[in-house]
């Protein structure tokens, strides 16, 4: 089977988790949480970080720590994983599903354009007209890894006063992040086993605000700042273990290496198809890494490629399905979804992965340029 993602460990990533067998540092206790930290700090430029069990905990954790609370409603795409919205809900908030544009950004004009005409403030909240809820904080994705608009974002959120969380779970080429951040600009990242950088399982709340950092880290170990039973608050078993943090750091060593080798599959897989006229790729050149993407023209198209592509025991799932067309997700706020509507069910994920060999590579591109 060509899977669409595995991922990728070297004879390092080996050694480090055999030396946490070896020391016996295997749970949340270990110097290594410390050192992914600080590692990961250093790679992304960030000035904090607290590092988490998932990538749904960082995004759990990074809302309450904005201030996300009963009653508020938060904004996000609908075309992104479920964890997203979950994190709203597990705070009692609730999500506001907006389109995406074709650039699977959220469109920013037309949110303006919404919060002119749905919301007012009041003591410098913004509110929904509809029901007072107050509309707290805004959750921008990044799909299939991309760069996300951070400028815009930002400027958007202060002129609404709205809370900045970017849900940045599957964007690990550090480049995109090398700009300076604004302490009101907050970040949860994914190391599943399925994204660019993997701990096995695990994620990260990276922040230069180290108000927040200290709110989540507080929260993520459960409640306690201090000492071992002394409790601030109602806090989550949410840490990181030092095995997962090993390897993460020994990940993050690896990351030239393992983007290079992404970089050189997916400009062979663009080169391939920049001629195609039914099949489009969607593909940032300097700002993607995660997984390489195709867009057909009819959900038909896709189903005729998914076969094939099941005959030739090459991976191919629809990827992300919208969430406000889905039974937990149908009760909340919605605005019209015409792009993510259209889009959902004609997107093609190739096999991503820095393991993929040549031949594999060259079979999917013969029958991709066969089928189009
Ligand atoms: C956009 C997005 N947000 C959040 C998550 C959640 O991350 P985790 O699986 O580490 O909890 C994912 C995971 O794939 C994701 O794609």
């Amino acid at each position: 089977m060509i899977n669409t993602y595995i991922p990728y460990f070297k004879k390092s990533d080996k050694n480090i988790l055999k030396k946490c067998l070896e020391t016996n540092f295997v749970s949340t206790a270990g110097p290594l949480v410390k050192k992914f930290q600080d590692d990961f700090n250093k790679k992304y430029n960030f000035k904090y970080s607290v590092a988490v069990n998932s990538g749904t905990s960082a995004l759990h954790l990074g809302l309450k720590a904005v201030g996300v609370s009963k009653g508020d409603t938060v904004i996000l795409p609908s075309y992104t994983f479920a964890a997203t919205a979950n994190a709203i809900i597990y705070n009692n908030a609730s999500p506001w599903f907006f389109d995406c544009d074709r650039n699977f950004d959220l469109p920013i004009d037309k949110i303006e354009e919404i919060l002119k005409s749905k919301t007012y403030f009041k003591k410098k909240n913004l509110v929904l007209k509809k029901n007072n809820s107050v509309v707290r904080a805004i959750i921008p994705v990044s799909t299939f890894g991309k760069k996300l608009e951070f400028d815009k974002l930002i400027k958007l959120s202060k002129k609404y006063n709205i809370k900045l969380l970017f849900d940045t779970a599957a964007c690990h080429d550090n480049k995109i992040f090398n700009f300076e951040k604004d302490k009101k600009m907050h970040f949860c990242f994914s190391f599943n086993g399925n994204k660019t950088l993997t701990s096995g399982a695990g994620g990260i709340f990276a922040s230069n605000s180290k108000k927040l950092i200290d709110k989540v880290k507080t929260l993520a170990n459960v409640g306690k700042r201090m000492n071992k039973y002394d409790y601030e608050t109602i806090g989550f078993n949410y840490k990181m273990t030092n095995i997962q943090a090993a390897l993460g750091l020994s990940q993050i060593n690896n990351l030239k290496k393992i983007l290079l080798i992404k970089k050189k599959i997916f400009h062979n897989y663009y080169e391939n198809f920049k001629v195609l006229k039914n099949i489009k790729c969607f593909f940032d050149r300097k700002n993607q890494n995660w997984v390489f993407v195709l867009i057909v023209n009819s959900n038909k198209r896709f189903r005729e490629i998914q076969d094939l592509f099941r005959r030739e025991k090459i991976q191919l799932d629809l990827f992300w399905k919208p969430l406000h067309l889905q039974n937990p997700y149908k009760k909340f706020m919605r605005e019209k979804l015409k792009f993510t509507e259209f889009i959902w069910n004609k997107v093609i994920v190739l096999p991503s992965h820095p393991g993929l060999k040549n031949n594999d590579q060259k079979k999917i591109i013969n029958l991709i340029k066969k089928i189009s």
